[in-house]
């Protein structure tokens, strides 16, 4: 959409845009040079910026302001007497002028929560397509970033099949536990994943910094009785509490829990960070929730602790709640894949007679999601 009008505001240090559709939008002298397009401030191939803040005269000020027939706008920097021009759509993509409403646990328009009546949209492919068709790979990797979930069907059930299927959209992310783990009963296990104990819902892993973004479980064998797999939104985990207990919400997003793990030979992983984190703009980043792993917390004062106890059972608690829950059993030959920092799983306990044969791997989600904007610009290409 071109602009229609452009004034000076504030002595040169903002102007003030009008778009011919009506919309409105300041932007601030210092913000535009920092942004300029031109070939001096960014390089022409990879778009990176050639200039440091420091390079920025800070008594930058604005003394034209013109709009092109085109409807493009060109200023004019002082004291520099630079000439920088600025499609009127980037513009209109890049505005900021917008009020802080305040919220907290707020979610990226690009997502969407979800409770248990997501099972019939759950994203699914088939191993074979997801190679082939790159368009409806996109879809499913869309739609896992949308649900933090999706499942992958007709794998090879040959061991280590799911580490070609991380390196299809990005990086397997190694760990002590390996390229990838096995999760199958064992005797004397170094983790209470590989018993036949049913399993809390939980995020993998809260002990490290960063924890994997993403995990991967694929299915070789099951021929158990029992040992269905479970998946939960904590982001509208999160939503409920905040509605509900909004003190609460607070309290397990003020204050950092610990996590840790010691059961290998040399290892010895420890970290600390909230269960609900929050970006400085009250965006909801990330869940981190596990019995197991938790350690002893020793950052919430005195005052608070009784309050956060009682926060943590109500957000377990509704964790718990089988309307928030996705129960599957995964078959030979299928995969799932959760966004760890935000869909929480579980297992239940399930026979000692029969075999159930899984294996994990972790990954991260800048390499999914970069996979995906690579995609989407190559749609936007083609169309
Ligand atoms: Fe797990």
């Amino acid at each position: 959409m071109p602009l229609e009008k452009a004034q000076i505001i504030e002595d040169g240090k903002a102007v003030g845009l009008t778009w011919r559709s009506g919309e409105t939008a300041r932007f601030h002298a210092l913000w535009l040079r920092d942004n300029a397009l031109d070939g001096a401030t960014r390089n022409a191939s990879n778009g990176q910026r050639l200039i440091t803040v420091l390079d920025i005269p800070a008594a930058t000020r604005l003394s034209a302001a013109d709009i092109s027939t085109g409807g493009d706008l060109t200023l004019r920097f002082e004291p520099e007497g630079k000439s920088v021009s600025y499609p009127a759509s980037w513009l209109a993509r890049h505005i900021y002028d917008r009020k802080s409403d305040g919220r907290h646990g707020w979610v990226a328009p690009q997502i969407a929560t979800w409770d248990g009546t997501l099972a019939a949209k759950t994203p699914v492919i088939a191993h074979e397509r997801a190679r082939t068709d790159r368009a409806a790979f996109g879809q499913w990797l869309a739609g896992i970033r949308r649900y933090g979930f999706g499942v992958m069907t007709d794998m090879p059930t040959t061991s280590g099949a799911l580490i070609e299927v991380a390196r299809m959209f990005g990086f397997v992310r190694e760990t002590n536990y390996g390229k990838w783990f096995e999760v199958r009963a064992e005797v004397n296990p170094n983790n209470l994943a590989y018993t036949n104990l049913g399993l809390q819902a939980h995020t993998d892993n809260p002990y490290r910094d960063p924890v994997p973004t993403l995990q991967l479980l694929a299915c070789l064998e099951n021929t158990v009785e029992g040992g269905e797999s479970v998946v939960v939104d904590g982001f509208r985990a999160a939503e409920r509490l905040r509605e509900e207990d909004p003190k609460g919400f607070s309290l397990l997003a003020r204050h950092c829990a610990r996590f840790e793990y010691a059961g290998s030979a040399g290892v010895r992983l420890q970290s600390k960070r909230p269960m609900i984190e929050l970006g400085p703009d009250g965006e909801l980043i990330a869940i981190r929730f596990n019995n197991r792993s938790a350690a002893a917390f020793i950052d919430i004062p005195y005052d608070d602790m009784e309050a956060y106890y009682a926060a943590y059972r109500r957000f377990a608690g509704i964790i718990e709640d089988p309307a928030l829950e996705i129960t599957f059993k995964l078959k030979p030959g299928e995969l799932f894949i959760v966004d760890n920092t935000r869909v929480l799983h579980a297992r239940k306990a399930f026979s000692s007679s029969g075999s159930r044969w899984l294996q994990g791997c972790y990954a991260d989600k800048d390499g999914l999601l970069s996979t995906l904007a690579a995609i989407e610009h190559e749609g936007k290409e083609a169309a």
